[in-house]
């Protein structure tokens, strides 16, 4: 792997100022201020899967950013790329064509099986509203004597910040603060969550009752309302949900049955993070809508993408007097740049067979991560590729969530020790669960590590916790 520390864009003694200058502009997200004024963290480089602080302090950063660095830090040869292209030409609206987003969207139709249109966007969020209006578009188009709008999307999935895809969201605490979120576009379906099954039954003996509650609320709703379901395969930031195989076929197969859309989310699961190039490939499902974002292009620069398949874009082709074409631009989408780094970052992913890599030490990783299921405080573990997490309780028997103060002392101790690693969102009772999404270009060594950490920081908890 070609990667190079820069030299600090920060020089370490000016650390304190950029903290006050931060905290006295800096409007930040999630995060609770007073916690950022407590342990502020300033990284200024990174290489491979370590970033540094402005102090010099190096972190292993197992959560790869927001699950998005894929190909790793440091690779200086994104920045050429970046440079070259943004010296022939920075930008032109996406109204006309640039030959890198050509490229690009070339190269993202031929991994998803060459019969798709790629819609460019600049985030995940993005991609996925796009996806809904597309999808509702198409519906208006095919079945003008329908009103087919609604999604059925998941409880506990997370598909982004807008209001829209809040609304599609299924996780709580990141919905209370702003809700009411509108009518019922965005209809919630029971998680594929195992472990905490909300039929309180066990695979397989509960023969997928998540399934069929998918089936039971489509008809519920009423087929001829319903545009969408949106799955993310593997859930993410609940804490790893990983579904049984049959599952996700299962719902692609209702979905055609009742004449919606498939859409599937591979925001976070995209670009090998779970050992395959796309999570839905593991199913052998072929869906209408992928979204895409993150490990498009390791998050060097923002670009996203919906892409959909050519039965349905074909709806949108015409005369100009016709009116079909979707009615909606983002200014920065198919940005040339962007697009450029994301071509040659997709190479890289190849050409070091990272997808191949992260089944094989997400496997490894995995195996590493059991071991921790000798702490009582860990109730599961689970993972596919190297997405993972591990989900603390206070109480193997009942499930009682580990409180939160328990958790963040876990995140804090593995901080301490030079892991960042992350903690699940969830609906408004859990965030119990510890998430790992490291770079593809992690080392078995730097794996060994993680576990270790977290095996410390567990054990710190005592004998029991508060
Ligand atoms: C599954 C999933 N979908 C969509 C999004 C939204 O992406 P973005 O933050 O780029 O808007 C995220 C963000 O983490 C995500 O995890």
């Amino acid at each position: 792997m070609t990667t190079e520390a820069t030299s600090a864009a920060v020089p370490v003694d000016d650390r304190a100022a950029v903290v006050r200058k931060d905290l006295d502009n800096v409007f930040h997200p999630v995060v609770p201020h007073r916690q950022l004024e407590a342990e502020p963290l300033v990284i200024v480089e990174g290489r491979g899967s370590t970033v540094v602080d402005a102090d010099g302090t190096e972190y292993l950063d197992a959560m790869a950013g927001l699950w998005c660095v894929n190909v790793g830090y440091g690779r200086s040869e994104l920045a050429d790329v970046a440079a070259a292209q943004m010296r022939a030409l920075p930008y032109y609206p996406h109204t006309a064509m640039n030959a890198p987003a050509a490229a690009l969207a070339e190269r993202v139709n031929g991994l998803l099986g060459g019969d798709s249109h790629v819609y460019f966007v600049a985030s995940g969020s993005e991609a996925n509203e796009a996806g809904f209006k597309i999808a509702r578009q198409y519906m208006k188009h095919e079945h003008p004597g329908q009103a087919r709008y609604k999604t059925i999307s998941r409880y506990l999935s997370y598909h982004g910040t807008t209001l829209a895809t809040l609304a599609a969201g299924g996780m709580g605490d990141r919905k209370m603060k702003f809700e009411p979120l509108g009518g019922n576009d965005f209809v919630h379906v029971a998680a594929p969550y195992c472990y905490r099954c909300p039929f309180g039954l066990t695979y397989p003996s509960c023969e997928l009752a998540c399934v069929k509650n998918v089936e039971a609320t489509i008809q519920g709703e009423g087929p001829d309302t319903v545009a969408t379901v949106l799955v993310e395969p593997i859930m993410s930031a609940v804490g790893v949900a990983v579904p049984p195989d049959e599952y996700l076929p299962a719902v692609a197969a209702i979905a055609k049955r009742y004449g919606c859309l498939l859409h599937v989310d591979e925001v976070i699961n995209g670009f090998g993070r779970t050992g395959a190039m796309f999570a839905h490939q593991h199913y052998g499902v072929r869906p209408d809508i992928v979204s895409i974002a993150k490990g498009l292009v390791s998050a060097y620069l923002p670009i996203a993408a919906t892409v959909v398949r050519n039965d349905v874009f074909r709806s949108f082709v015409g005369e100009p007097s016709e009116n079909r074409q979707v009615f909606q631009i983002s200014t920065y989408g198919g940005h040339p740049v962007a697009a450029a780094v994301a071509a040659r970052n997709i190479e890289i992913l190849l050409e070091e067979r990272l997808v191949e890599r992260s089944a094989d030490n997400g496997a490894y990783l995995l195996d590493g991560l059991r071991t921790l299921l000798r702490h009582p405080w860990v109730g599961d573990v689970r993972g596919k590729g190297l997405l993972a997490g591990v989900e603390l309780v206070r109480d193997r028997a009942s499930k009682e969530i580990l409180p939160a103060d328990q958790v963040k002392r876990v995140v804090d101790f593995a901080r301490r020790n030079g892991v960042i690693v992350g903690r699940s969102g969830g609906g408004r009772h859990l965030g119990n669960t510890i998430q790992l999404s490291p770079p593809l270009v992690i080392t078995r060594p730097e794996i060994d590590r993680v576990v270790a950490v977290l095996d410390a920081a567990i054990a710190a908890l005592g004998t029991a916790p508060a």
